[in-house]
Order: C-alpha cells, then sequence, then structure tokens
C-alpha cells in the first residue's frame, strides 16, 4: 500500500484539558498501546517518507514513547498553541522544497485506517490534481465539528468552522474530519496567506481550502465512515475509541478462524494474535503479547497477557496467566491458577488453585490442587523445576530454588525444600494419629456440659 511520495504532519500539540490527566493525551492506551502508536501503525502501512510530529512543550514523553517504539518522527515543537494551521505552519521549516503529498493527522484521532489513507491520497494524485482532498464524514451530532461548504459543481468550496458558520451553513450534514491530502507544491503558500481573524482567533488550517480556491485550484471531498474519525477529547470519547477499535479486533480474530461464544464480552490488545479453530469463552481479557496457536479452548473469565500457549491446550474457567508464561501443546490450566515466567510442557496439567512462577514444568505431570512454588523469599526471585511425568501432591509448597526429578511424586500438603530425585517419593507432612472412638466420647461429654 506504498505511497512513497508522502509526508505527513501530525498534530498533537493540544493540551487535552479535558481528559483531566497528568498524562499528555495521546499517550492515553487503547487496546493496551498510546494512541498516537496506534495513529502512526496506520500510517505505517502506507510508507510516508517523512513523518512531522507537531508537539506542544513539555510534552517529551510522547516524542520518548514514539520513539521507543521504533518510529522515525521528525518532532517540532509548537511553542504557542495558536491553531490547526500554525501547527501545520511549524513544519515549514523541515519539510521546505518538499512537492509530494503532504497528510495531515490529528493525534488524538487514532482511528483512522490505512484504506482510507490510501484512498485519500489516490484522490489527491488523480488526474484532476485538487489542491486539498478532505476526509469528510456525517456525524450523527454533528455540533462542533467544521461543515464543508460544496459549490454546485461539487467542488469543495470552503471549510467553516461551527462557530464561524451561519444558520445554513450549519443545516450542512457532511463535516470535516480534520485529516487532509494536501499538494506539498502549494502548502505553505496557503498557510502563510492563513489569518486568526475568526470566532475563536485562532488560525485554523481549515482556511486553506477557501483559499486553495482562490488561488484557482479546485477542492474535493472523500467521505469517510464516522467510526473511523472518532475523535478523543474525553475519557467517555476514549472509552468510544475503545469500543471501536475492539470491534475490529473481535472481528479479525473470528475472520481468522476464532470462535467467540461472546464476542462484546472479549477484550484483545493491539498485538493479540489468535490461532484457528480457537475458542474463546465469554468474559476473557487479553493484555499485550499474547499468542494464541491452533485449537486451543479458553473457557470463560480468564486474564492472560504474555503468554504463548501451544496447540490444543485447554486455559481456564478462571485462569490467569502472565507475562512469561509458556503453555505447551494440550496443556490444562484450570480454575485460579496462576502461572507467571514459567514454561508448562506438552500435556502437562494445573488444574485447580495454584501458582506456578519461575518455574518449568515437564511434559506430562500432574500439579495438585493448591500447589505453590514459594518463588520469592522477600529478595530474589528462584527456580522451581519440576520434572516430566511427576506428580505434585495436593497444597504442596516448592520452596524454590528447588527441584522434582521426572516421574517423582510429592505428598500432599508437603513443603519441599530439597531436591527430590526422580522417580523417588518426598512427604514431609507429620504423622496422623487415630485416637479410636475419640470423636464419640468427646461429642458425650460436650452433650452433658
Ligand atoms: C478541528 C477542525 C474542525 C474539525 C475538527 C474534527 C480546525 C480549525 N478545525 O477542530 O473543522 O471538524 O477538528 O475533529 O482545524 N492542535 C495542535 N496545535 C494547535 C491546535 C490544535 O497541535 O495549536 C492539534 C490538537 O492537538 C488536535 C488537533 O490539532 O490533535 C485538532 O485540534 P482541535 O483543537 O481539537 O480542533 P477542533 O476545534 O476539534
Ligand atoms: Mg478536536
Amino acid at each position: 500500500m506504498s505511497h512513497t511520495n508522502t509526508a505527513a504532519i501530525v498534530l498533537a500539540a493540544g493540551l487535552g484539558t479535558r481528559m483531566r490527566s497528568n498524562l499528555p493525551k495521546v499517550l492515553h492506551p487503547i487496546a493496551g498501546r498510546a494512541m498516537i502508536l496506534q495513529l502512526l501503525a496506520s500510517l505505517s502501512e502506507i510508507e510516508p517518507e517523512r513523518i512531522i510530529l507537531i508537539l506542544g512543550p513539555g510534552m517529551e514523553a510522547v516524542n520518548d514513547a514514539v520513539l521507543a517504539a521504533g518510529y522515525s518522527v521528525e518532532t517540532v515543537i509548537q511553542q504557542d498553541r495558536l491553531g490547526t494551521g500554525h501547527a501545520v505552519q511549524q513544519a515549514e521549516e523541515v519539510l521546505s522544497g518538499y512537492s509530494g503529498n503532504v497528510l495531515v493527522l490529528f493525534g488524538d484521532s487514532p482511528l483512522i485506517t490505512p484504506d482510507t489513507l490510501a484512498d485519500m491520497l489516490d484522490v489527491r494524485s488523480g488526474s484532476d490534481d485538487p489542491a486539498v482532498v478532505v476526509l469528510g464524514f456525517r456525524p450523527f451530532d454533528p455540533s462542533a465539528y467544521g461543515r464543508l461548504v460544496v459549490g454546485d459543481t461539487g467542488n469543495l468550496d470552503r471549510i467553516v468552522e461551527a462557530k464561524d458558520a451561519s444558520e445554513d451553513e450549519l443545516a450542512t450534514e457532511i463535516c470535516n474530519s480534520g485529516v487532509m491530502a494536501i499538494d506539498g507544491k502549494i502548502l505553505f503558500d496557503l498557510t502563510a496567506k492563513l489569518s486568526s481573524d475568526n470566532a475563536k482567533g485562532e488560525f485554523y488550517l481549515t482556511d486553506i481550502v477557501g483559499l486553495a480556491n482562490e488561488a484557482g485550484r479546485s477542492c474535493t471531498i472523500v467521505e469517510g465512515d464516522e467510526e473511523e474519525l472518532v475523535g478523543v477529547n474525553s475519557r467517555a470519547e476514549l472509552a468510544v475509541a475503545e469500543t471501536v477499535l475492539q470491534d475490529r479486533l473481535r472481528e479479525a480474530a473470528m475472520e481468522n478462524g476464532a470462535t467467540l461464544i461472546d464476542p462484546s464480552s472479549v477484550y484483545f490488545s493491539f498485538d493479540t494474535q489468535i490461532g484457528q479453530d480457537v475458542t474463546i469463552g465469554p468474559n476473557v481479557f487479553f493484555g499485550p503479547g499474547v499468542e494464541i496457536c491452533d485449537g486451543v479452548e479458553i473457557r470463560a473469565f480468564c486474564h492472560i497477557e504474555g503468554t504463548f500457549v501451544e496447540n490444543n491446550a485447554i486455559i481456564g474457567p478462571f485462569a490467569r496467566l502472565r507475562p512469561g508464561a509458556d503453555i505447551g501443546e494440550e496443556a490444562h490450566i484450570g480454575n485460579f491458577v496462576e502461572i507467571k515466567n514459567a514454561t508448562v510442557a506438552a500435556g502437562a496439567k494445573a488444574n485447580h488453585l495454584s501458582y506456578i512462577g519461575d518455574a518449568k514444568v515437564g511434559a506430562k505431570a500432574n500439579i495438585g490442587a493448591g500447589t505453590i512454588t514459594c518463588n520469592y523469599d522477600g529478595y530474589v526471585k528462584s527456580m522451581t523445576e519440576i520434572g516430566a511425568g511427576a506428580f505434585i501432591g495436593s497444597n504442596t509448597a516448592l520452596v524454590a530454588p528447588v527441584k522434582v526429578g521426572d516421574g517423582a511424586i510429592t505428598g500432599a500438603g508437603s513443603v519441599i525444600t530439597k531436591n527430590v530425585e526422580a522417580d523417588a517419593l518426598a512427604v514431609t507432612r507429620s504423622e496422623q494419629k487415630t485416637v479410636e472412638g475419640y470423636a464419640a466420647k468427646l461429642r458425650a461429654k460436650r452433650a452433658k456440659k
């Protein structure tokens, strides 16, 4: 989907006051990653030559996050936030002489798809050679959006901001999403002519449409879907964006051959990988870094992050798989079992009420109910190794570092502090004392009182 003669300017200098947050708005996550990274991921699919990121003062954290995620952007600081037109002007120095297409995107509108961007660029480079292609949409509630004023010939004549619009103009259904594809040869000539003589006293980028028309160039609209154009200005809108993205991820998982019994209750991360013939029950949450192979069954109410699950394993209900969990083929991880930084080899079972942390569990080992790997002594974490085919009795505490050999058994209720040889039995509980008839005697005594 390469559009190589393209540069993108991403506007993200806004303060995001309505988020009421110490975190810059564009770093708030959707589907487990910062919204600016969601936008850059979509943008990268069209392979722009340059990405210019416009940030405000004190927003270094945004630049750091973008670089840490591996995007190569050129960051420019907009010292005073004088409007979207002024923000685009900030890119002039780094983009001077650039003659390709220039895409303008908003960092807080992260759901735009690569297909839509490609459509806009195709129209921009088409034979009509429009100076500006504006992504329009028909919002359910158009109130605060700029309105697209289309002339008799179908040309986009100008954009009027809601605050500056007449009654008639406000009745226009088609609105400005903010996303534009602009002819780079004329962009900065147009922004140089912007004035702040308007209701907000800002330099509006939207005015470049009227200015382009005055210069004898045409402008046009590509229409997009409202769902793609959700802008995030508040926590409520962040939740809307999350819902839209989750629906996309659910649909993709189902298209790839997974069954979601109740899709709306399954939450994915941006990078969740789900194989074929995977069945996911209701109320399952996937944090970042999860790969689920084919034929796996994930029963209801599981929380899974940073985990790899091999073919045909069964997980849950009510399992918690934490970062570093590596679950082998046909292994079973049952209810109220927590696994962290541990490999559970093929066919092993931990079906009930256990904590397996910093451990290696061999193939076909059986981990009894209530088994705990005591991996932390308050200072360091240590490893537990359980051999293939070992049988760990219920309620065993494995005090790490410790190894249980292949085929060994630990007795129920044991506290294992020393290594257990292969095929040995280790029991550490105290011996049982039985006093015949004592229970009946005790009851009789109590009854008398
Ligand atoms: C803008 C459009 C409006 C459109 C709407 C869609 C203008 C003048 N208006 O209005 O037609 O319907 O988006 O959501 O463009 N920003 C900066 N520096 C600034 C000002 C803004 O970087 O000085 C960034 C913001 O961080 C944000 C984006 O530009 O990402 C849009 O700014 P915002 O103030 O939200 O514009 P709107 O008033 O919503
Ligand atoms: Mg806005």
